[in-house]
């Protein structure tokens, strides 16, 4: 009798699991959260394109990053729904002011690391994950070649004391192509 009871039990609690990740509203929040990201990274990879083309040490795009990334951050979020957010973090962060991260980015990032680690890593590996009435969207940055001139370990001496000057506290150098950069992650509330 108590088996039965307790069998019950353990089928509703897997099929209310199912409903929070399957479901066609589970994945509609998914995809909207996937198009906020994507209008963030959107944004600030065209911009940075534009500034590396127009001067190729990374020079003058670091001065407009310096001076830009966290308007751009704050213009994308004035075109989202009062209920959405999209930010970026990192573990290791160059504007900790403006772009800082919690328990539960921290446990999303080292995820990803372990995976790059295992060699099980693929950057669609897009993390939803839910609390309360907010679901989270993460989506993986991988450091690719033109990052390393910003964020590598051999920068040029200009670009190195421009960093020193504006991030006294920069953690974001060092990085090899494939190491995890960091996340653009976006917060939808329940509506
Ligand atoms: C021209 C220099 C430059 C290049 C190239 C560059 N970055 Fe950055 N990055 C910066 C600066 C400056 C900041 C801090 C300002 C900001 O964006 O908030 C930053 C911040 C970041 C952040 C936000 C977290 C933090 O540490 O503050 C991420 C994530 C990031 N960069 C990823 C990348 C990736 C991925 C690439 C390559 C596709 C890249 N960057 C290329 C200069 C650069």
């Amino acid at each position: 009798m108590k088996l039965k009871i307790v069998l019950v039990t353990s089928l509703i609690t897997a099929s209310a699991m199912a409903t929070e990740s399957s479901t066609a509203q589970g994945l509609a929040v998914k995809q909207e959260g996937i198009k906020y990201i994507k209008m963030l990274g959107k944004a600030l990879k065209t911009e940075l394109k534009a500034h590396m083309k127009k001067d190729p040490t990374g020079l003058e795009a670091l001065t407009f990053c310096t001076g830009s990334a966290e308007r751009i951050t704050k213009e994308v979020n004035a075109k989202l729904p009062s209920y959405a957010k999209v930010r970026r973090t990192a573990l290791k962060v160059r504007n900790s002011s403006a772009n800082p991260s919690d328990m539960i980015d921290k446990k999303i990032m080292r995820a990803y690391e372990a995976a790059i680690e295992a060699k099980t890593f693929t950057p669609k590996d897009i993390k939803v994950l839910k609390e309360g009435d907010v679901t989270r969207v993460y989506k993986p940055l991988v450091i690719k070649a033109v990052c390393l001139k910003c964020h590598g370990s051999q920068l040029n001496p200009q670009i190195s004391t421009a960093l020193k000057s504006a991030y006294p506290e920069d953690k974001a150098v060092g990085f090899k192509e494939g190491e995890l950069r960091g996340v653009i992650v976006s917060e939808i509330t329940k509506h």
